[in-house]
C-alpha cells in the first residue's frame, strides 16, 4: 500500500481552479518532485494535504485512511509534517526554543532529546541559542525543516525549502533529507532548483494550470521536450 494517496484533488478559489483533478501515489521511503511554474498550484496541494485549505473535491488517503478535509492538527498527528515557502519561525525566540515550540502536543519529555539530534542533523547547534531572527535566510530554512522533524512525521513535504539557501546549508539539506530517507520517511519536494530535483527525486510530477501534465523519472521528464520547453520555461541539457 502507498503512503500516500491523492484522487482527483480539486479546489477553486472564486473563479480559479487552483488544483484541478491531482492524482498521484508517494510510496515508502521515496522523494517526489514536484515542479511546474508559478501560480500552477503546487503549494496549494500542500495546503490541501495538511488541511489548511480543505478540498473541494476528491480524496487523500494516509497509509488507506482518509484524511482529506480533516484539520491541520489532526493531520499532522496523523504523521504529516510540512515546511512553508515563507518559513514560519518565531522570530522572538531562540533556534532551540523554536525546535521546543513545534512538538505544539504530546511528547514534551523527549522534546530536549529530539531537539538535540535536529540541531545536530540540520547543523545548528553551534547557534541554538540564538533569536531565529539573527539566522541568515539559509540557516532560518534549515530551522524550519527541523521544526517539521520534532514531531517526527512519516510523510515530509518540503515547500522550496532550499530556494535562495547557500550551497554549504543547501548541503546541509541534502544530507538530512538522504539521512530522513534512509530511515524511511516520504518525501514531496516542491522544487524550482532542477539539478535539486535530479539530485534526490526517484520520480518528478509536473504541473501546470492546476493538474499533473507529465509523471516521470527526471531522466524521462527532461527528455521530454514539449514539457520542458512548455512547462519548465528553462533548458535541461
Ligand atoms: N488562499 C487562496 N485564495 C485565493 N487564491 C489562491 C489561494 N491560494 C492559492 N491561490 C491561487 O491558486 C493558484 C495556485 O497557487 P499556488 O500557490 O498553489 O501556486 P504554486 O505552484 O505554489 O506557485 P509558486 O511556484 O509561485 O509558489 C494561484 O493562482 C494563486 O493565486
Ligand atoms: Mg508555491
Amino acid at each position: 500500500m502507498s503512503v500516500l494517496e491523492v484522487r482527483d484533488l480539486r479546489r477553486s478559489f472564486g473563479g480559479i481552479e487552483a488544483v484541478a483533478g491531482v492524482s498521484f501515489a508517494l510510496e515508502e521511503a521515496e522523494i517526489l518532485g514536484v515542479i511546474g511554474p508559478n501560480g500552477s498550484g503546487k503549494s496549494t496541494v500542500f495546503n490541501l494535504l495538511t488541511g489548511v485549505v480543505a478540498p473541494s473535491s476528491g480524496d487523500i488517503r494516509l497509509r488507506g485512511k482518509s484524511i482529506a478535509g480533516r484539520k491541520p492538527y489532526r493531520i499532522a498527528r496523523a504523521g504529516i509534517g510540512r515546511t512553508f515557502q515563507i518559513p514560519a519561525l518565531f522570530t522572538n525566540m531562540t533556534v532551540q526554543g523554536n525546535l521546543y515550540a513545534a512538538i505544539v502536543e504530546g511528547d514534551w519529555k523527549h522534546a530536549p532529546e529530539r531537539a538535540a539530534q535536529v540541531l545536530e542533523l540540520m547543523n545548528l547547534t553551534p547557534v541554538r541559542d540564538e533569536l531565529a531572527s539573527s539566522l541568515s535566510g539559509g540557516q532560518q530554512r534549515l530551522l524550519e525543516f527541523g521544526r517539521v522533524l520534532m514531531r517526527d512525521p512519516d510523510v515530509i513535504l518540503l515547500d522550496e525549502v532550499a530556494a535562495g539557501v547557500h550551497p554549504t546549508l543547501r548541503a546541509t539539506i541534502l544530507g538530512a533529507v538522504s539521512e530522513l530517507q534512509s530511515q524511511g520517511k516520504s518525501f514531496v519536494v516542491i522544487e524550482h532548483d532542477m539539478e535539486l530535483v535530479r539530485a534526490i527525486c526517484q520520480r518528478v510530477l509536473v504541473m501546470d494550470a492546476g493538474q499533473v501534465v507529465a509523471e516521470g523519472s527526471f531522466e524521462q521528464i527532461a527528455s521530454d521536450k514539449g514539457v520542458v520547453e512548455a512547462y519548465l520555461g528553462v533548458p535541461v541539457e
